[in-house]
C-alpha cells in the first residue's frame, strides 16, 4: 500500500512511537491526523507535518469518529490507522499488603489499550471500506495496533497492561478475517523496550532504562521510536503481510521480574 497522497490516522501521534510513525508517514506524502489527548504537543507536530490534531480520548466512540471525519474531510482516501496511544500500569493482582489489585485501574488499562485500539480500528476500517480499491485484489488499506512484548510474557505487577495488550494480539487473526471483506489488512507490532517518553526524563528515568535494556539480546540498546516507524512503514508496503504479530524486541524475553 502506498500512502503518498493518502490520509493516514495515528492515534497517540503525540508522542514516542504515535509521533515517529506520524512522522514517517507525513514524509512519504501521507496526510497524518493525530488523534491524541495531548493538546499542546499533537497540534504542534500536526503543523508542522501538515496534517490535522483532533483531540481525542480513544476509548470514547464519538472523539474518536470525529478524527476519522477529520481525515475523510482532508479530501485525501483514508488508508491507513496506526493505533498507538496507550498508558503503562504496575501493580499486582494481591499486592505485598494483601489487598487485591484495585479494579477501577484495571478497568481504565482495558479501556484505554485494548477497547482505544478496537474503537480506532472499527471505526478508521469503516471509512477505508467507503474508499476506491487500488489493485484488482480490492486491497484499501491497512490497520496497525501496538500491542507489547508484555502481551506474551508479562511481568510481575503488569497483568493489567499484559491483559490488554494480549487482547490486542487475540484480536489481530479475527479482525483480519472480518476486514478482508473491505480489502483492509491488520497487523500487530508488540515493541519491547523503546526509547520513549513513556519512560519519564532524567538521570533517574536513564538509570531506569539502562536496567530495563539489559536483559537485551543484541544489538545491546534500547529500541528507537524511528526503528518503530519503520517497521510501521514496511508492514503498511508490503501488501503480502496480513493477521501477522511481530516481536520487535532486539530478542528480549522478559524475565518474571
Ligand atoms: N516504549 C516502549 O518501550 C513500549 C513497549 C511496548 C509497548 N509500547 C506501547 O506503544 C504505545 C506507544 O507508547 P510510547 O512509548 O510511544 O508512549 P508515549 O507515552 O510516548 O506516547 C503515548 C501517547 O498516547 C497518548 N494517549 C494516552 N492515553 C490516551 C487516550 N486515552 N487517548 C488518546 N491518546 C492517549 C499520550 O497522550 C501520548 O501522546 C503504547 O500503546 C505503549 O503501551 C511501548
Amino acid at each position: 500500500m502506498d500512502v503518498n497522497g493518502a490520509a493516514a490516522i495515528v492515534t497517540g501521534g503525540a508522542s514516542g512511537l504515535g509521533e515517529a510513525t506520524a512522522r514517517d508517514l507525513a514524509a512519504q506524502g501521507a496526510k497524518v491526523v493525530i488523534a491524541d489527548l495531548n493538546e499542546e504537543k499533537g497540534k504542534a507536530i500536526a503543523d508542522e507535518l501538515g496534517g490535522v490534531f483532533v483531540k481525542v480520548d480513544v476509548s470514547d466512540e464519538t472523539q474518536v469518529q470525529a478524527a476519522v471525519d477529520a481525515a475523510v474531510a482532508t479530501g485525501a482516501p483514508v488508508r491507513v490507522v496506526v493505533n498507538s496511544a496507550g498508558i503503562g500500569w504496575a501493580s499486582r493482582t494481591v499486592g505485598r499488603d494483601g489487598s487485591p489489585h484495585d479494579l477501577a485501574s484495571y478497568r481504565k488499562v482495558i479501556e484505554v489499550n485494548l477497547i482505544g485500539t478496537f474503537n480506532g480500528m472499527r471505526i478508521g476500517a469503516a471509512a477505508i471500506a467507503k474508499t476506491e480499491p487500488v489493485d484488482e485484489y480490492g486491497s484499501r488499506g491497512v490497520v496497525i495496533n501496538t500491542a507489547s512484548v508484555a502481551a506474551l510474557e508479562g511481568q510481575t505487577g503488569q497483568v493489567a497492561y499484559s491483559a490488554s495488550k494480549g487482547g490486542i494480539v487475540g484480536m489481530t487473526v479475527p479482525a483480519a478475517r472480518d476486514l478482508a471483506a473491505i480489502g483492509v489488512r491488520v497487523n500487530t507490532i508488540c515493541p519491547g523496550i523503546i526509547d520513549t517518553p513513556i519512560y519519564g526524563e532524567g538521570e533517574q528515568a536513564d538509570e531506569f532504562k539502562k536496567k530495563l535494556a539489559a536483559p537485551v539480546v543484541f544489538p545491546k540498546r534500547m529500541g528507537t521510536a524511528a526503528e518503530f516507524a519503520h517497521l510501521v512503514r514496511s508492514l503498511i508496503e508490503n501488501d503480502y503481510v496480513n493477521a501477522e504479530t511481530v516481536r520487535f524486541d532486539g530478542g528480549i524475553r522478559f524475565q518474571p521480574k
